[in-house]
């Protein structure tokens, strides 16, 4: 009977190869993966787009752009420190190279029109500084510093 066949001893090992062998490139290019260090769009899609969104966008009422926007907070001493103590970016399981890094890159590709050499990107050593005090109110220094920057130029939107 042919389903006899099927299960027959001759029959499987030539079928299980190529299954075993492909486990142990699974396996091998996991391993791979897990000691790369990952890219700072990695980052961004792991540990911030479910709620900034793909594009930077934001979720109206929700959750703040960061596109057309970060690039804007950092151009002042108020509005970078805001930006290393928001909750979502402060408490995030980054470390300090990597958040930096996040942010960089998202200024870069989200906000570059704002860059300039005026405006320099975050370093580690600034991140270390700052992430580690909690913002007493977040909205309120928010709006203090969205205020402040729309007296010099663009500012972030003042509601979202
Ligand atoms: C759980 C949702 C959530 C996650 C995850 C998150 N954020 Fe946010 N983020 C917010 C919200 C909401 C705000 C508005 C301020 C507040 O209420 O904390 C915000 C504000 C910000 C701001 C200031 C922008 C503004 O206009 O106020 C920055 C910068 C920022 N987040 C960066 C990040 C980065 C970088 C990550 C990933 C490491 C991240 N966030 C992860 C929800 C999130």
């Amino acid at each position: 009977m042919s389903w006899l066949r099927v299960l027959s001893g001759d029959k499987r090992p030539r079928a299980q190869a190529p299954a075993s062998q492909l486990l142990l490139i699974l396996v091998a290019a996991s391993a791979v993966a897990a000691t790369a260090y990952a890219s700072p769009a990695q980052d961004y899609m792991l540990y911030c787009m479910g709620c900034h969104g793909a594009q930077a966008e934001g979720v109206p009422g929700k959750v703040p752009p960061l596109a057309h926007a970060l690039g804007r907070y950092m151009r002042t001493p108020a509005g970078r420190n805001y930006v290393l103590r928001v909750p979502g970016a402060a408490n995030s399981v980054l470390s300090d190279e990597q958040l930096a890094a996040v942010l960089n890159w998202l200024a870069q590709s989200f906000d570059a029109d704002e860059l300039s050499s005026a405006v320099p990107l975050f370093s580690a050593a600034e991140v270390t500084r700052l992430r580690h005090s909690p913002l007493a109110s977040v909205l309120a220094a928010r709006s203090a510093v969205v205020r402040d920057l729309a007296t010099t130029g663009t500012a972030p939107p003042a509601s979202y």
